[in-house]
């Protein structure tokens, strides 16, 4: 990589995006923006740059299906690696809206390939899911382990996988790092920056557990308590978004290290029951949060946990953030930001 490296960051805004800003900026990387504020906000990014103590180089306003657009900000700055969020992430939502999921998720992974072909930039990291290894039979699961997604939203990341590996067999110099995220969840130490969920009633378990410590939700309700797991809850890998955020930005420092398409999980290898994540949000917030164990959620799967051996032998790497820190920081940035950012 150059000394000044520039990165564009799509999905700059998010919640996995806007932390691996900082991250980048914090390492001395200049970060090129682009976001349609279609899950995020543009505040996010006045935080980042608050934390960060200098902003973005530039932040573009537009739709990565809008090729014109795209192009000219390729034009406007001398691009050296790409890291890809922007996507639309809600499985519930996949369900209902999959032509939506593939046209944003795969088609706006071929219009920026479009982009960095035509631009001469052949470096990318990539986000992809756990969810693409679907009703995983064992648990942890490795890179070589089949990928049977159950919705569209693991469908699409999938295929963007398979589209990614098939362009670096054709495509000279191509380099690609796609990361598979277990659980990402927690926020930034300061309390600045953290997960918005856009809805008043979460999806996802950590953000609901903070509204319900808040007193804005009376109780959590635990998806299913005869699953096939010690305690009979679900039992995922959560990893904090700030792992996550240098996960990326080793993959940019080892992009170089081989030509063509790598997989790595992203993941503690740790498994944590949804009665255990209760139980470390407590200790967090120093008070009861009430609770009731309720049917299973539908699509949902008994057990998630990364092997996250691959990218500690590749990087000489692991996560250093265990679940309290998780869980402090969650309910710091929730106790800071009680309506998430101003607009
Ligand atoms: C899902 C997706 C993942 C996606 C992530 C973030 C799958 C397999 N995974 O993760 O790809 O990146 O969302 O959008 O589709 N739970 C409760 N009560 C709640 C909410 C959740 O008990 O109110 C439980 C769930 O049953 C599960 C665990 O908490 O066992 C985690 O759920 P959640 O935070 O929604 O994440 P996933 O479904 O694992």
């Amino acid at each position: 990589m150059p000394a000044r490296t520039t990165v564009l960051v799509t999905g700059g805004a998010g919640f996995i995006g806007s932390h691996t800003c900082v991250e980048l900026l914090d390492h001395g990387y200049d970060v090129v923006v682009v976001d349609d504020y279609s899950n995020s906000v543009p505040g996010a990014l006045e935080r980042v740059a608050k934390i960060a103590a200098r902003p973005p180089v530039a932040v573009h306003e537009i739709d990565l299906l809008d090729r014109r657009a795209l192009s000219r900000v390729f034009d406007e700055h001398r691009v050296d690696a790409v890291i890809h969020f922007a996507a639309r992430k809600a499985v519930g939502e996949s369900v209902e809206l999959p032509v939506e999921y593939y046209d944003t998720n795969v088609g706006g992974t071929t219009a920026l390939l479009h982009a960095m072909r035509d631009h001469g930039v052949h470096r990318l990291v990539f986000s992809s899911s756990c969810s693409i290894y679907g009703d995983a039979t064992k648990v942890p699961l490795t890179e070589a382990d089949p990928a049977r997604p159950t919705n569209p939203y693991a469908a699409s990341k999938w295929l963007c996988e398979q589209v990614l590996a098939d362009i670096c067999r054709h495509l000279a110099g191509f380099s690609v790092l796609a990361l598979r995220y277990f659980n990402p969840v927690g926020a930034h130490p300061s309390g600045l920056l953290g997960e918005v969920p856009r809805k008043a009633v979460p999806n996802n378990v950590m953000p609901y557990l903070a509204r319900v410590a808040a007193g804005r939700l009376p109780r959590l309700s635990v998806f299913g308590g005869d699953y096939p797991t010690a305690d009979g809850t679900g039992v995922r890998d959560y990893i904090h978004v700030m792992d996550v955020a240098e996960g990326h930005r080793l993959a940019l420092e080892h992009l170089d290290d081989e030509v063509g398409m790598r997989v790595f999980n992203l993941g503690t290898g740790r498994g944590t029951s949804v009665l255990e994540l209760l139980a470390a949000f407590q200790r967090a917030c120093g008070r009861p949060i009430p609770y009731e164990v309720t049917d299973r959620r539908p699509g949902d799967v008994p057990a998630l946990v990364a092997d996250p051996g691959a990218v500690a032998r590749a990087w000489n790497w692991s996560t250093a953030r265990d679940l309290d820190v998780m869980c402090r920081d969650a309910w710091r940035f929730q106790e800071l930001n009680p309506s998430g950012y101003p607009n």
